[in-house]
């Protein structure tokens, strides 16, 4: 037994938990997900995957993204990405919709498949259905081997390394890292960004791990705001743009380890609903970066203080504008609009993972969840 209990401490690398373990990886991950793919001072991007079937993705319709869970949210930030930097259409579908709603969809199409497992049941038959359809069907995956990725018509691998934790963080930074890096390629290949803005690009994306560890740094803080709002009964995620699906992501990760009930929304949807629920009683985590509609953000926030609700702000270090008003801040290194997800998802898994541990839950093995789900 108690050998059995050294093997668990040294496979978690000294982290209590896995999910803290794959937290802390991420600077790491992101990197193994595009070494050798971006090479900064060539200026250039290689994926087989991408390079061997160019043509179909740079005349394709559209592109239409099918996951799940957290991979589902991932898919959300490279819709942005792929519209902003390469001009393709995009939408994005829960596999389990996609597969019983009768899509159209046809030889145009393009069908990119994100999967931590590569097992995910909905998944399959989102690409199976694909297929039959005529579409290129391209996986994101991480798990090297799995079936999502022998049944695609092309891929490539996150590089994640495995994810034990059943709550998906590192797998989610390094989909939307590698999802961006097909979005850049694609983008100068189309000419819709200018080879300088590709270059710029390449070198802020080369500075990602480092900023990643910056925005680690902060892990003190927020033990200090998770014991603060760990008694809490409902949470409120908010953010714009790049950074609505972010929100999505933070609620969930809230949800599934510390089942604490959490909504993700778009700031401005606020008024539409979520705002009758904000009393002092309600903790809200906005994310409110630099970058991406902050004087907007800023004015929800305000309107979010005056009914009394508490605010928890992601904001870009040097921040002084919410800070003021925000009763607590997380900061951030600054980056590129389209790179923020990158960086902001970081102090939200923290969050939930220190709520969490103070709550006395599972952290790795959330009740009622599986890390992948093979049954419909
Ligand atoms: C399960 C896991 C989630 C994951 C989702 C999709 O619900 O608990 O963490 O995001 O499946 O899994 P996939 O392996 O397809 O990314």
């Amino acid at each position: 037994q108690k050998l059995q209990m050294n093997l668990d401490q040294i496979e978690k690398g000294g982290y209590d938990h896995f999910m803290l373990k794959e937290i802390y990886e991420q600077p790491s991950a992101i990197e193994d997900t595009y070494r050798g793919r971006m090479l900064v001072k060539e200026g250039i991007i290689k994926m087989s995957g991408i390079d061997d079937h160019l043509e179909r993705f740079l005349n394709a319709n559209r592109i239409i993204i099918v996951a799940c869970g957290t991979s589902w949210h991932a898919g959300l930030v490279a819709e942005y990405i792929f519209e902003d930097l390469a001009r393709i259409p995009v939408e994005v579908e829960y596999a389990s919709e996609f597969r019983y709603r009768n899509p159209v969809i046809g030889k145009g199409d393009v069908l990119i498949a994100i999967s931590q497992s590569g097992e995910t049941a909905d998944t399959m038959a989102a690409i199976k259905l694909a297929k039959e359809n005529g579409a290129f069907v391209f996986g994101v995956c991480n798990v090297v081997g799995s079936s999502i990725s022998r049944i695609t018509d092309a891929g490539a691998y996150t590089h994640a390394g495995p994810e034990i934790g059943v709550a998906s963080t590192k797998a989610f930074t390094t989909q939307i890292t590698l999802l961006t890096l097909i979005a850049l390629k694609l983008g100068k290949e189309k000419g819709s960004i200018s080879k300088s803005d590709f270059y710029l690009y390449l070198q802020e994306m080369d500075l990602i791990p480092s900023k990643i560890e910056k925005a680690l740094e902060a892990n003190k803080h927020i033990i200090e705001v998770a014991n603060h709002y760990k008694n809490s009964r409902n949470c409120l995620y908010l953010g714009r743009g790049y950074n609505f699906p972010v929100a999505l992501e933070g609620a969930l990760k809230l949800k599934e380890i510390s089942y604490i009930h959490a909504e993700g929304y778009p700031a401005a949807e606020m008024k539409h609903g979520p705002i009758a629920l904000i009393d002092e009683e309600m903790p809200v985590v906005v994310i409110a970066t630099r970058k991406g509609h902050y004087e907007k953000v800023v004015s929800n926030v305000q309107e979010i203080k005056s009914r009394k609700g508490k605010i928890i702000a992601i904001v870009t270090e040097g921040d002084e504008q919410v800070s003021k008003v925000a009763d607590h801040v997380i900061e951030v290194p600054d980056t590129f609009e389209a790179l923020t997800p990158l960086l902001t998802t970081i102090p939200l898994q923290l969050l939930s993972y220190h709520i969490a541990v103070m709550l006395g839950k599972n952290v790795d093995q959330p009740r009622n969840l599986a890390k992948s789900v093979t049954v419909e």
